[in-house]
């Protein structure tokens, strides 16, 4: 597949994500709420939409119609919002600057942030449960999907990463130690973000394991790509501060091994994510997005 041919499904991916988000957000707007001012802000002021799009690809390689993913795509990345606005707060990474705008926080004040972050996880159950009824899958699938996806973000997933990258602010930690932060941080959501869309599709088990696979190695390569970022990256084109790992003396991967080696590290990855693949009827686009996320500037 070509670099245009890549970009447009990217493209169109964002944007039935953001129109969907647009119209779930609409349901729920109050012009009075601080803090449903404040989910708005963060959902609907950008970001790649990769997660969600990831969601809809794996159910359209299932070989069923995308449109059937959007809900649990959209709550997806309504929960991935949600982590970057509680990232960002003072207590955790301290940043002012994300989505190329000011901080949930710094927007809207702490307290709201807090609560637009927690409104938003708790909107994301509420969409896969059916709040805006467009779910059309099988209950038992629907129930799979929802517990895949609480794990995922959970303390022993997304949240349980965060847990260990603060604790492991100020120390140094082996690179054993790193891949599992990264794994749990960011992993866990990308690889769910991958199975929602299998799940919903009603593929196998064996399908599903490749799934997970593919989103384990996509996942962590995409964070050690965000770490490398974190020190070549442009802080326009990111649309968040570079060197923020540094001020919170954090461990990353190029700290423990270097840019080089770091991304050598990367493209095995990637390559294992291509090869879990072969499951797939038509992969072709995952197999090249897989590829793009490694040279990505943004
Ligand atoms: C940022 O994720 C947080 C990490 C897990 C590295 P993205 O780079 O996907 O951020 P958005 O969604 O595009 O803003
Ligand atoms: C964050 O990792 C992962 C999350 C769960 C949000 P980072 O702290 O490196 O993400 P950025 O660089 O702020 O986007
Ligand atoms: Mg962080
Ligand atoms: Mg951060
Ligand atoms: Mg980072």
């Amino acid at each position: 597949m070509t670099e245009k041919q890549l970009k447009e499904i990217l493209s169109e991916g964002k944007s039935l994500i953001e129109q969907r988000l647009k119209e779930y957000m609409s349901l729920i707007a109050d012009e009075n709420d601080p803090v449903k001012k404040a989910m708005e802000y963060s959902l609907m002021i950008g970001g790649k939409r990769l997660r969600p799009i990831l969601t809809l690809q794996f159910c359209k390689a299932c070989g069923v119609s995308e449109e059937r993913a959007v809900p649990f795509a959209c709550a997806v990345e309504m929960i991935h919002t949600y982590s970057l606005i509680h990232d960002d707060l003072p207590c955790m990474d301290n940043d002012d600057l994300r989505r190329g705008k000011p901080s949930c926080h710094i927007a809207f004040g702490e307290e709201n942030a807090l609560l637009a972050g927690d409104g938003l996880l708790n909107l994301a159950f509420e969409t896969v449960s059916g709040r805006f009824g467009d779910i059309s899958i099988p209950a038992e699938n629907q129930i799979k999907a929802i517990g895949y996806l609480s794990s995922c973000s959970g303390i022993d997933g997304m949240i349980g990463g965060q847990t260990l990258d603060l604790m492991s602010e100020n120390k140094s930690i082996s690179l054993q130690q790193l891949i599992r932060i990264h794994n749990l941080k960011t992993g866990a959501m990308i690889r769910s973000a991958c199975v929602l869309g299998a799940i919903v599709a009603g593929a196998d088990k064996k399908t599903v394991e490749c799934a997970e696979i593919y989103g384990n190695n996509i996942g962590l390569a995409f964070q050690i790509i965000d770490d490398i970022l974190d020190i070549t990256g442009d802080e326009k084109a990111l649309g968040k501060p570079v060197g923020s790992d540094r001020e919170n003396k954090k461990s990353t991967f190029p700290t423990l091994l270097g840019i080089k080696t770091s991304r050598e590290y990367a493209q095995e990855l990637t390559q294992s994510a291509k090869e879990a693949l072969s499951a797939f009827e038509n992969a072709e686009f995952l197999s090249s997005l897989a590829d793009y996320l490694l040279h990505r500037e943004k």
